[in-house]
């Protein structure tokens, strides 16, 4: 069963910004990208390195380390060196409030 968690409220994390979360076991970034949420792992899947503060641009973000990229949307890879897409998670806005689906272990 699903388990949603109220991570935020809406009007707290605006266009361009980013969040930090531990959901359950997984570290996992929520990010306002114009105007629209997303929540995606936090480790890329090419070395291990954190994407929190890699660059966002045309929806994807890019791994700081070597350069990898990710789309938000889908967590598929859009530029090497990574070959495995990255979790990512549903956001719901509900009544001014951001929820995130509770990840699974993975
Ligand atoms: S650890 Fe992310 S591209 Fe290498």
């Amino acid at each position: 069963m699903t388990n949603l968690v109220m991570v935020t409220r809406e009007d707290e994390l605006l266009p361009g910004s980013r969040l930090h979360l531990e959901l359950g076991e997984e570290s996992v970034i929520l990010l306002n990208y114009e105007g629209e949420f997303f929540c995606i792992a936090d480790l890329c899947t090419h070395d291990g390195g954190p994407l929190e503060d890699g660059d966002v641009f045309e929806c994807q973000i890019e791994c700081p380390r070597h350069g990898a990229r990710f789309d938000l949307r889908t967590g598929k890879v859009t530029r090497l060196p990574a070959t495995d897409p990255i979790p990512v998670y549903p956001v719901t806005i509900k009544d001014g409030m951001v929820y995130v689906e509770e990840p699974e272990p993975w």
